[in-house]
C-alpha cells in the first residue's frame, strides 16, 4: 500500500515508465468522451443519479444500474424520482442519443464498463455501518471485473472500509490484483441535495484517493474529466474516508452548540438570533443556526461512524458524542416548548399540524427526519389529531397506519383549525405563513425562519427566542 513518505517521492514519471499505464492514461479522456470506456452507475439514488447525469453532461456513456424494478422503470423512461436540476434533463438526453444504458444485471453492468461507481447506501444500524448493499455490489462488479478496470467506492463509510472489505471481495470474485490488475480508488460524493450537479461540476474540488499510485494517478485523471474545480488528491484511502466524515462531524457538533446557545439564550430571555447576528459579524465567528433535529442520511449517520472508529481505538471522541446526543434531544425539547404556549388545555384535545416531513427545506428526502421523532413524542402525549404537512412529500406509509395521522398537501387544510401548528423544515412556503393563514392557531417555529413582521396579534414562539 501506498504510504505518506512514498507519496512525497512519487513522480508521474515512474508510472509513465510502466508501458501499459501510460498507454491507459494517454487515451483515457479520449476513450471515455467516445464512449469506448463506459462508466457504471451503482445505485441510482439521491448520489447516484446526479453523478450519473454529470458523466452523461461530459460527454461519457453512463450504465446506470439499481436493484429497484421501479427505480430502472423510471430511468428507462428517462426520469429519476429525485427532484434533483438537470438530471432528468440529462437523462432524457442520454436515452435520445444513445449514452445512457440501464441494466439490471449487475455483473453485466460491470463486465461492460471500464469505471465501475458504488453509490449505494451505507446507513447506520447502532452505531455500526450496514455495508451489506456496498458487499453485494462489490460481489458483482468483482464477477464481471477485467484486467485495468477501475472501482471507486462513493459512500461515507468507517475509515478502513474500502481496503478491509471491498478491496478482499473484488480480488476474491475476479482472481484478479488490485493496482497490478485493477484500480481502487475512494472518491466521496461531497453533495447538498437540491444542487448536486453543481455541487459536483462547479463548487467544490473533488477528492480522490488510489489504493496505490497507479490507482491515484488514473482516478485523478477520470475524476478531473467531471470536477471542474480539480481534484484533490490525497496521500491513502483512509485519510479521505475520514475526510468526508470529518465533514459530517464538523456540522453535527457546530449545530449541537447552536442548539446550546439557544436553548441557553431562551432561559437568560434574550433573542438567540440577534445574538448569533451580532457575533457571526466577526470573522471567526461561524455560529451555525438551532434547530429541532438533524435529519437526513448524512450528518446523523458520519458522527457514528466515527466513534465506533474511535471505540475500537480506545479514543473518546467526547464532544462528537455529546453533540449527537445533544441533537438527538432536541425533537423532544422543542415539543415541550411548544407545548408550553397552549398552557393549559389538555393534550388528549389537541389537533397539531406538523409542517415538513423532509429532513429539511428544499428537498423531499425523508430518511431519519426529525418530524418521526416529533410524532413519536405527540403519540406518547395521545394528542387527539396529528397533521402533517409538506410540499415535497406525497406519501408515507408509516402515518396510513394510523387513523388519527394524516398526511396533508394543501397548507391551508392542514393548518385550518389546528390548535398547535410546529414548523419543522424550512421549506420556503412556510417562511411566508402569515396571521390570515395561520389565524387562531398557536405556532411554533422549531428553526426560526418565520418573518416576525407577518405575525401581528399571533401567539407564537420559536426555538432560541420565546419572545
Ligand atoms: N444523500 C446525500 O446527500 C449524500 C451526500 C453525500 C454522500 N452520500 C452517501 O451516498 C450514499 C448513497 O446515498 P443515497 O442518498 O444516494 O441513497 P439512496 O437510497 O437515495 O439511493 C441508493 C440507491 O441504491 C440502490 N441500491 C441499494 N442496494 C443496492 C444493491 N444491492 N444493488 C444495486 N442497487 C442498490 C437503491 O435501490 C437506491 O436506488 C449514502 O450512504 C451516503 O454515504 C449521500
Amino acid at each position: 500500500m501506498t504510504t505518506k513518505k512514498d507519496m512525497k517521492k512519487f513522480n508521474i514519471n515512474d508510472i509513465l515508465d510502466d508501458d501499459n499505464i501510460s498507454q491507459l492514461l494517454l487515451s483515457l479522456e479520449g476513450k471515455i468522451r467516445s464512449g469506448e470506456f463506459k462508466i457504471s452507475i451503482y445505485g441510482l439514488g439521491h448520489v447516484g443519479s446526479p453523478i450519473a447525469a454529470a458523466w452523461l453532461r461530459a460527454g461519457a456513456h453512463v450504465i446506470g444500474v439499481d436493484k429497484s424494478t421501479s427505480i430502472l422503470e423510471y430511468a428507462r423512461q428517462g426520469k429519476t424520482s429525485i427532484p434533483e436540476p438537470g438530471v432528468n434533463e440529462a437523462f432524457e438526453k442520454g436515452l435520445s442519443n444513445k449514452k445512457l444504458s440501464i441494466y439490471d444485471d449487475l455483473v453485466k453492468a460491470s463486465k461492460d464498463s471500464f469505471l465501475k461507481m458504488i453509490c449505494v447506501p451505507v446507513l447506520a444500524a447502532d452505531g455500526s455501518a450496514d455495508l451489506s448493499a456496498v458487499r453485494n455490489v462489490a460481489i458483482a462488479i468483482g464477477k464481471g471485473l477485467k484486467k485495468n478496470d477501475v472501482v471507486a467506492l462513493n459512500p461515507s463509510v468507517p475509515p478502513g472500509t474500502t481496503e478491509k472489505i471491498v478491496i478482499p471481495i473484488l480480488q476474491k470474485y475476479s482472481g484478479l490484483a488490485v493496482e497490478n490488475d485493477f484500480y481502487m480508488v475512494y472518491n466521496p460524493e461531497r453533495i447538498y441535495e437540491g444542487r448536486a450537479i453543481e455541487d459536483i461540476e462547479k463548487r467544490y474540488p473533488g477528492v480522490v484517493a488510489g489504493y496505490g499510485k497507479k490507482s491515484l494517478e488514473i482516478s485523478a485523471k477520470i475524476f478531473s474529466l467531471i470536477y471542474q474545480k480539480g481534484i484533490i488528491s490525497m496521500s491513502n484511502i483512509k485519510a479521505a474516508e475520514a475526510e468526508k466524515l470529518f465533514e459530517g462531524v464538523y456540522r453535527d457538533v457546530n449545530i449541537a452548540l447552536a442548539n446550546e446557545l439557544a436553548i441557553f439564550s431562551e432561559h437568560l430571555g434574550i433573542n438567540f438570533w440577534e445574538v448569533r447576528y451580532a457575533a457571526n459579524s466577526q470573522p471567526f465567528c461561524h455560529i451555525h443556526k438551532p434547530g429541532i433535529g438533524v435529519g437526513g442520511a448524512c450528518i446523523p449517520v458520519y458522527p457514528q461512524f466515527i466513534l465506533k472508529t474511535a471505540k475500537s481505538l480506545h479514543v473518546d471522541c467526547k464532544l462528537t458524542r455529546s453533540g449527537r446526543l445533544l441533537n438527538n434531544s432536541m425533537p423532544k425539547y422543542c415539543v415541550r416548548q411548544a407545548l408550553k404556549l397552549l398552557k393549559s388545555k389538555s393534550s388528549k384535545n389537541l389537533t397539531i399540524t406538523l409542517l415538513g416531513l423532509a429532513f429539511r427545506g428544499g428537498v423531499s428526502d425523508t430518511r431519519l427526519s426529525p418530524t418521526y421523532d416529533v410524532v413519536k413524542e405527540l403519540q406518547k402525549l395521545k394528542v387527539k389529531e396529528i397533521r402533517i404537512h409538506d410540499p415535497l412529500v406525497k406519501k408515507d406509509d408509516l402515518f396510513s397506519k394510523y387513523s388519527n395521522m394524516f398526511l396533508i398537501n394543501d397548507l391551508d387544510l392542514a393548518i385550518k383549525g389546528a390548535d398547535l401548528i410546529i414548523i419543522i423544515a424550512d421549506h420556503d412556503e412556510y417562511k411566508k405563513l402569515n396571521n390570515t393563514n395561520i389565524g387562531k392557531s398557536v405556532l411554533y417555529d422549531g428553526r426560526g425562519i418565520i418573518m416576525a413582521g407577518n405575525l401581528q396579534g399571533v401567539n407564537y414562539a420559536m426555538i432560541g427566542n420565546l419572545i
